[in-house]
């Protein structure tokens, strides 16, 4: 079996209990990566690590290079890949703190460079994501949960908007028309661009905020880190008894 990849996102630029084996730049067909590919331990299990706003959160999600930093994370012997992502919530059971494994995405973004099938490899496959996530990777993050008493919701439909600036009420509400649970900034490209590389990939989401006119005031910075900080142990301990498992 291959190594699992975690990407860090808002929050976790490093992940806290990861002791470091090595770190690695690679050259890789799309560019440079957001960061070195770090190897480490997280309790008994090696993984590998890459934060995808780089190491001192600079890179926009718009101009991350989501295929180079899944290429260099399968180059590095991954084969299953957990996104984390920070994301405002939309429907009533996605108030803030909540922890999901999402289980559908709504692509709003643009201008990404969003496949690796962009005209110049000769070949132009279509793959299919009817269910973008990996089964077996959210069963196993659903499993692990239950097992170390993290209460979840096992399911949710992700909004993929283009940011960095947050959403309108509006633009909230088309999205919760539309059947979005949460909203996030990051989880498109990744997802899909990991189908392309055949990497089992899923997303471990947890709000930070109620999403644009879902609370009676906007949405704060402040507000933003403090519930970041309140998830960042659970999010921890998920990923560390997903990791052994
Ligand atoms: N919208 C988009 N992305 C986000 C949000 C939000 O409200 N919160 C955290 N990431």
């Amino acid at each position: 079996m291959g190594l699992l990849a975690i990407i860090g996102g808002s929050g976790f630029k490093s992940l806290p209990g990861l002791q470091q084996l090595d770190a690695r730049q690679l050259e890789t067909p799309y560019g440079d990566t957001s960061a070195p590919v770090t190897r480490g331990r997280l309790g008994e299990a090696e993984v590998l690590f890459i934060p995808r706003h780089g190491p001192s959160h600079h890179l926009p999600p718009h101009r991350i290079n989501y295929r180079a930093n899944l290429w260099a994370l399968r180059e590095s012997g991954a084969d299953r890949v957990i996104g984390l992502a920070a994301v405002g919530g939309i429907t009533p059971a996605f108030g803030p703190c909540v922890i999901s494994v999402p289980d559908q995405v709504i692509d709003y973004t643009h201008g990404r460079e969003h496949t690796l099938y962009d005209g110049t490899t000769g070949e132009v496959e279509h793959i299919d994501l009817t269910a973008p996530y990996s089964d077996a990777l959210r069963q196993a993050l659903i499993d692990v949960c239950s097992e170390c008493g993290q209460s979840i919701v096992p399911h949710g439909c992700y909004g993929a908007t283009q940011g960095p600036r947050l959403e309108t009420a509006a633009e909230i509400r088309r999205c919760e028309r539309d059947g979005c649970d949460m909203v996030g900034m990051t989880g498109m490209p990744e997802a899909s661009l990991a189908r392309e590389l055949r990497l089992c990939y899923a997303s471990l989401a947890f709000v930070v905020n109620w999403a644009a006119g879902k609370s009676g005031s906007i949405i704060t910075m402040k507000e933003i880190e403090e519930n970041l900080d309140l998830c960042a142990e659970r999010v921890m301990a998920v990923l560390t008894a997903a990791a052994q498992s």
